[in-house]
């Protein structure tokens, strides 16, 4: 079965009840592609606002989640509780949570098992740092990260890789083709090693980082691209645009 192609913005600590309201207007009067799966995430706060309002073939994420379900745990947010609205993914791990907010591999590992427990779907963010890919440690570093997810990981189902180069986020410096497909090929080749040849061609691979309405169509027509995890560019109209760029090919 080919891989459904998925787009998910990732609004991070941005946007107030009207700029939000503005912007799922936008989608919701916007002709998306019915083949791409489509997931934004706003913060916390306004997830209920955004799954309300944003129309049913838009699923909505968190940014983040904690590992247990309940307690005394001030200021976090259960996945249970991303259920209880109806929102239906997560994103973890993201490099901002790992640098930060000092997100270990293993507390990240948890969080994925603990919100696939809960039923969430998760979009697991790896990616290298600038430092480490002149180093020549990008697969090491994102093997690793990837192996602290594969940990808590016995379905594969639910969840989505998200290969995120730091030096691409927020950047406007983004990974060629060629960058962002060497690392997806490699990251499907470890899921077939260590996971298996099933899971490696069914697990979607999304890449992240600077991506726009220019770029996204040429990225997107690498082999192991299976969407994007887009930041700045999901708050403005061509988000819309990227959500189309499969389609174009
Ligand atoms: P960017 O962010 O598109 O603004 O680079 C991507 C992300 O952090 O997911």
């Amino acid at each position: 079965m080919p891989r459904k192609f998925i787009v998910g913005g990732n609004f991070k600590l941005n946007g107030s009840q009207d700029s939000l309201a503005t912007l799922v207007e936008g989608l919701n009067k916007g002709s998306l592609d019915s083949n791409v799966e489509i997931v934004v995430s706003p913060p916390f706060v306004y997830l209920d606002q955004v799954r309300k309002s944003v129309r049913k073939d838009v699923a909505v994420a968190g940014q983040n989640c904690y590992s247990k379900a309940s307690g005394a745990y001030t200021g976090e947010v259960a996945a249970e509780m991303l259920k209880d609205l109806g929102i239906e993914w997560v994103i973890l791990g993201h490099s901002e949570r790992r640098e930060i907010f000092k997100e270990t591999d293993d507390e990240i590992g948890q969080k994925v098992a603990h919100a696939l427990k809960a039923g969430l779907k998760v979009m697991a963010c790896v990616g290298e740092k600038l430092e480490e890919r002149e180093a020549d440690k990008t697969t090491e570093v994102v093997f690793r990260q990837l192996a602290a997810v594969a940990k808590h990981v016995s379905d594969w189902t639910n969840v989505v890789i998200a290969y995120e180069p730091v030096w691409a986020i927020g950047t406007g410096k983004v990974a060629t083709p060629q960058q962002a497909q060497e690392v997806h090929k490699a990251i499907r080749g470890w899921l077939k090693e260590k996971v298996s040849a099933q899971v490696a061609e069914a697990t979607r691979i999304m890449y992240g980082g600077s991506v726009n309405a220019g770029n996204a169509s040429t990225l997107a027509k690498e082999e192991d691209v299976d969407g994007f995890l887009v930041g700045g560019a999901s708050l403005k109209p061509e988000f819309v645009t990227i959500c189309n760029a499969k389609a174009k090919m």
